[in-house]
């Protein structure tokens, strides 16, 4: 103690010389400078070590034969500059992608990353007939899947139409029929079997459907010595909704909540852009995790609460802190809640064990602190927007930029990373530890 002391004194006193020699700094700003400085160099050693898995100029596609390349093509139902990739899903060595749906040349919306000859590309995933929009039993806009590591059953939310993004009003249909999108549902496929249909549900709790907008899902076991999937929970971003899937009863609920609606929005009534984004369960079963894009609050509910369709969300909701940054994605593992930043290309780690011990905390009062930077790479140019954790130790990104480099001029578009962080999916049984 006394030693750190010390040190912080004389670490000060240099940078106290250095500064005083800049003859305009006010003595506030060089203290605010130190402790700028002081925590960029705390957040430095923190950063994880990071690889470069796979990137992409822009997103090629596998197609059973050039002739159906050539027929999407100039149906007007691919163009390689309208495809941007959005949530990633790791099961066993293979890395599922999804891409926005955002256009009707957006050919395929779920698919799984191939490698033939050194070159990556997109396999439409189970594949291209079950990606065609306009039919609804077919995935529209598959938005986000988790898959389930015990089972290999992967859980993809389709929000239910090819929309454009952030804005619910805006919305085109490969049928041509905008007034009837297909209903926003719950499709299980089983990838121990090539991607088979095991249930699709229509969510009947996304309405309206035509401004409902799916954004994430996040599993539920009900406690961890079962290892069957009991409950969903689903954010509706255009609707502003916290969904709950009940796979015992094939039934959904949701719930309405000022948590849900963008700051801007609490007060008054119009956008839906910044509400309800990203959500994640805790390891343990007993807490949900949301945030509203860009927002620094994350919300905390009790899992008890959401399983009730009467359940009181409006007294056992809480704040549980301020992220550093604006978030965008979150994503619990075993050892702590991840978050990217919307606007720094960073992933943040909360320690909440940590956080607990120090504060003298339960995780019903712990109030979020201990967040340190472990990934940072690339500018504010670029978005990340899946975040998801596998059963071997690493958090896998997505990066992709705000604008497309669609002239060549910035070379690489779009990302994938992992990062070693010594932690596992929720689902994982706890007898798999990571490899040290
Ligand atoms: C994944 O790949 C690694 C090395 O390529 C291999 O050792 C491991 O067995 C694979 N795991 C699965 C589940 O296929
Ligand atoms: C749109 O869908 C609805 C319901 O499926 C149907 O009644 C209507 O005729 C369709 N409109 C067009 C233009 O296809
Ligand atoms: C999956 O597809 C491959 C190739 O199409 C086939 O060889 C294999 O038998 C299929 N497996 C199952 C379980 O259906
Ligand atoms: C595509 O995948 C779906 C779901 O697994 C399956 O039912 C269908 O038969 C497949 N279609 C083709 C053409 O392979
Ligand atoms: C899991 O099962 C064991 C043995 O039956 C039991 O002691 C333990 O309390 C159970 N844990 C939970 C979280 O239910
Ligand atoms: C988050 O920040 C706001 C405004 O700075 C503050 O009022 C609030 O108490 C903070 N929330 C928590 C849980 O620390
Ligand atoms: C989190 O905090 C706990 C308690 O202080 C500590 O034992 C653990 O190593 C920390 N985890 C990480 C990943 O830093
Ligand atoms: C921590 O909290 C518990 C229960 O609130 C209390 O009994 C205990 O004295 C506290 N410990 C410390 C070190 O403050
Ligand atoms: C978070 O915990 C780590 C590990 O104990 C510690 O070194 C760091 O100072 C803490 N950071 C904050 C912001 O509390
Ligand atoms: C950032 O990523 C690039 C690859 O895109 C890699 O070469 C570089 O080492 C990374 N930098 C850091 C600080 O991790
Ligand atoms: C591409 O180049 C054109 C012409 O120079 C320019 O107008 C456009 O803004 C550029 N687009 C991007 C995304 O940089
Ligand atoms: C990973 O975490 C385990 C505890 O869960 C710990 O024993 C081990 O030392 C950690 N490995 C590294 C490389 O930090």
């Amino acid at each position: 103690m006394a030693t750190g002391m010390w040190r912080l004194l004389c670490c000060m006193t240099l940078l106290f010389t250095a500064v005083a020699s800049q003859a305009n700094t006010s003595s506030s700003d060089w203290v605010k400078n130190y402790l700028d400085t002081l925590s960029q160099a705390k957040k430095a050693n923190t950063i994880l070590p990071s690889q470069l898995v796979f990137q992409f100029k822009h997103l090629e596609f596998e197609w059973p034969c050039e002739y159906v390349k050539e027929f999407y093509q100039e149906k007007g139902l691919y163009d390689p500059l309208e495809n941007v990739l959005a949530g990633i899903d790791v099961y066993n060595n293979d890395t599922f992608v999804t891409v926005y749906r955002t256009s009707e040349k957006v050919s395929s919306g779920s698919n799984k990353l191939v490698v033939n000859n050194g070159m990556t590309s997109l396999q439409p995933f189970p594949n291209l007939t079950m990606n065609q929009a306009g039919k609804c039993s077919n995935l529209q806009f598959p938005i986000k899947s988790i898959t389930d590591p015990n089972s290999g059953c992967m859980y993809i939310i389709d929000i239910g139409s090819v929309k454009k993004m952030g804005n619910s009003s805006e919305q085109t249909s490969t049928s041509g029929n905008t007034t009837q999108p297909c209903p926003p549902k719950l499709v299980v496929l089983d990838l121990k079997k090539n991607g088979t249909i095991v249930r699709s549900h229509d969510l009947a709790a996304a309405e309206p459907r035509s401004t409902s907008y799916l954004k994430d899902i996040t599993l539920d076991y009900g406690d961890r010595n079962n290892t069957q999937v009991k409950h969903a929970y689903i954010t509706d971003s255009g609707n502003q909704l916290l969904i709950v899937f009940n796979f015992d009863t094939n039934t959904s609920h949701s719930f309405a909540h000022d948590s849900m609606k963008s700051a801007a929005q609490q007060t008054a009534t119009s956008g839906s852009k910044n509400a309800i984004n990203s959500i994640t369960v805790d390891s343990e079963f007993k807490f949900v995790y949301y945030n509203c894009l860009g927002s620094q609050k994350i919300s905390q509910i009790p899992t008890a609460v959401l399983q009730d369709s009467l359940g009181d969300f409006a007294t056992k909701h809480r704040y549980v802190g301020n992220t550093t940054v604006a978030s965008g994605s979150v994503v619990c593992g075993k050892k702590g809640l991840y978050f990217a930043s919307v606007n720094t290309s960073s992933v943040y780690r909360w320690n909440i064990t940590q956080d607990i011990e120090v504060q003298n905390a339960t995780k019903e009062t712990v109030t979020m602190k201990n967040q340190t930077v472990i990934f940072k790479n690339g500018t504010g140019d670029y978005n990340i927007e899946g975040l998801a954790l596998d059963s071997s130790g690493y958090l896998w990104l997505t990066q992709s930029p705000f604008i497309l480099d669609s002239n060549n001029t910035k070379g690489i578009n779009f990302k994938i990373y992992r990062l070693s962080v010594n932690d596992t999916n929720i689902l994982c049984p706890d007898s798999v530890a990571p490899p040290t």
